[in-house]
C-alpha cells in the first residue's frame, strides 16, 4: 500500500494541500474512533479529501478527491470502496453520496488547508474556485469542516492545524460547524510527522473527534480544553497569561507616544521569524511607547527563548508571569535595549545583569514545558 504522495510536482502538491497522512496517525484516528463510538460498525466512513484513500479501510466506505490520478490509485488500492471524482466543496449534499438522512455517517480525513504564511502558497492560484457560499471561508481547512457539517455526519475525526480552535477569529470563522459540533477527544502532533513539510518551524495539528451535537461549542470550552500532546505533557489554555492583555500586537498609527518601533507580533511561531525593534516606522510596525517599552522588551527577549518552547505553543500567544516580569523589568530592558545600537539612549541603566535571572524566569516560567536543550 502507497502511503506518500507521489505523482504531483511541488507547486499543484502546496496548490491541492496533497501531503498525506502516514499510516501510524490513519491508525491513531481508527484509534481514537474505537475507544469512542459504540456500535462503530454501523457507521458509513467517508473521507471527502481522500488522497490515495490512507483513510479508507473497510467496504462501507466512501472516497472523494477531485485529483483524478489519485482518485485512479485510491481504486486500486480499495478495491471495495465507493469512489467520486469531484470538487468537494461544491453542491455539497448528502444526496450527492447517494446518502439518506437515515444513514449513520463519520467523516475521516486530513483536509486540505492553507498556509497563509507560505511564500510560495501566496503566488499560486487556487484550485478551488468553486465553493458554495455557505462554506466560503479564508482557510480551505474551515471550508471542509463546513461542509462535513452541511453533510449532517454523527462523527467527524480529521486532523486540522490546532490554530482553528485556539486563535479567536479562527474559532468564531468556525461559524455553523461550532455551532453543531463538540469536542469529544483530541491529541495534537507535530507538522513535522508529515515528510516533505518544514521542520524548522513546526505547527501544531489536532487530531480531533467531533460529535454532532446542538449544544456547540464556544471560546470558553477550547480555553478550559485539556489537550493532550503525543508524546508530551497535558496543557490547558486557561492557564497561561499573555502579553496581549498588556500591550497590542497591531500597528497602531494612533499612538502620540512613540520612543520605539516594533514589528507586528502575531503568535510564537511568527515571533520566531519576524523582527522585533526596528530602527524606524513601517507600514506595519507597532508604536512604542514609554510606559510599554518593558513589555516590548519582553517580547524581544522571549524571542531568545523561542527555541526553548514545544511546538504545540507554536501558534499561542506570547506568554508572560505578570507578576514575575516586573519584578525583572529592568534586566529585560537591559538584555534587550543594548543589543540595538538605535535603542541604547533608553537603557534604564549602564548596570549588567547576570542571564541566569532571566534563565530562571523562564524556566519556572514554563516550567514543565521548559526544553533544556543540553539533555
Ligand atoms: C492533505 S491531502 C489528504 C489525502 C488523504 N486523505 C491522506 O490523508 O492521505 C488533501 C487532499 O485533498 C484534495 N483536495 C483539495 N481540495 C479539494 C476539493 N475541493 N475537493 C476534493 N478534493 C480536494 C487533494 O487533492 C488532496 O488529495
Amino acid at each position: 500500500m502507497l502511503h506518500e504522495q507521489i505523482h504531483l510536482k511541488l507547486e499543484d502538491t502546496i496548490n491541492y494541500g496533497s501531503y498525506y497522512t502516514p499510516k501510524s496517525i490513519v491508525d491513531m484516528v481508527y484509534n481514537m474512533l474505537h475507544q469512542n463510538i459504540i456500535n462503530f460498525s454501523e457507521y458509513i466512513i467517508m473521507d471527502t479529501s481522500c488522497g490515495y484513500g490512507n483513510f479508507l479501510r473497510n467496504k462501507n466506505s466512501i472516497g472523494a478527491d477531485f485529483d483524478d490520478t489519485a482518485i485512479l490509485r485510491a481504486k486500486q488500492q480499495n478495491p471495495e470502496c465507493c469512489f467520486f471524482h469531484h470538487n468537494s466543496l461544491h453542491n455539497v449534499s448528502r444526496r450527492q453520496y447517494n446518502l439518506t438522512p437515515a444513514d449513520k455517517l463519520i467523516i475521516v480525513g486530513n483536509p486540505p488547508y492553507n498556509d497563509t504564511t507560505s511564500l510560495v502558497r501566496k503566488n499560486l492560484k487556487q484550485k478551488n474556485s468553486e465553493i458554495d457560499t455557505d462554506l466560503i471561508s479564508r482557510d480551505l481547512g474551515v471550508s471542509f469542516l463546513l461542509s462535513y457539517n452541511k453533510l449532517e455526519a454523527d462523527y467527524i475525526c480529521v486532523l486540522h492545524p490546532l490554530s482553528y480552535l485556539i486563535k479567536k477569529t479562527n474559532f468564531e470563522s468556525l461559524k455553523q460547524f461550532k455551532n453543531n459540533y463538540i469536542l469529544i477527544d483530541s491529541v495534537i502532533i507535530s507538522s513535522g510527522e508529515f515528510s516533505s513539510t518544514s521542520k524548522a518551524t513546526q505547527f501544531p495539528i489536532i487530531i480531533a473527534l467531533y460529535k454532532r451535537d446542538k449544544q456547540g461549542m464556544s471560546y470558553e470550552n477550547i480555553l478550559d480544553n485539556t489537550f493532550s500532546t503525543k508524546d508530551g505533557p497535558k496543557f490547558c489554555l486557561r492557564a497561561w497569561d499573555k502579553l496581549s492583555n498588556y500591550i497590542t500586537k497591531y500597528p497602531n498609527k494612533n499612538e502620540k507616544d512613540c520612543i520605539a518601533h516594533f514589528y507586528t507580533m502575531r503568535d510564537i511561531n511568527a515571533l520566531k521569524r519576524s523582527r522585533t525593534f526596528i530602527a524606524s516606522e513601517s507600514y506595519n510596525s507597532i508604536r512604542v511607547s514609554r510606559d510599554k517599552l518593558a513589555l516590548y522588551c519582553y517580547a524581544d527577549v522571549f524571542k531568545e527563548y523561542i527555541q526553548h518552547i514545544p511546538y504545540y505553543f507554536g501558534n499561542s500567544d506570547i506568554i508572560i508571569s505578570y507578576n514575575e516580569f516586573r519584578k525583572l523589568q529592568d534586566a529585560f530592558m537591559q538584555k534587550s535595549l543594548s543589543k540595538y545600537d538605535f535603542l541604547k539612549h533608553l537603557l534604564p541603566s549602564n548596570k549588567v545583569y547576570d542571564d541566569t535571572v532571566i534563565r530562571n524566569y523562564f524556566k519556572s516560567l514554563l516550567g514543565e514545558y521548559y526544553e533544556d536543550l543540553e539533555s
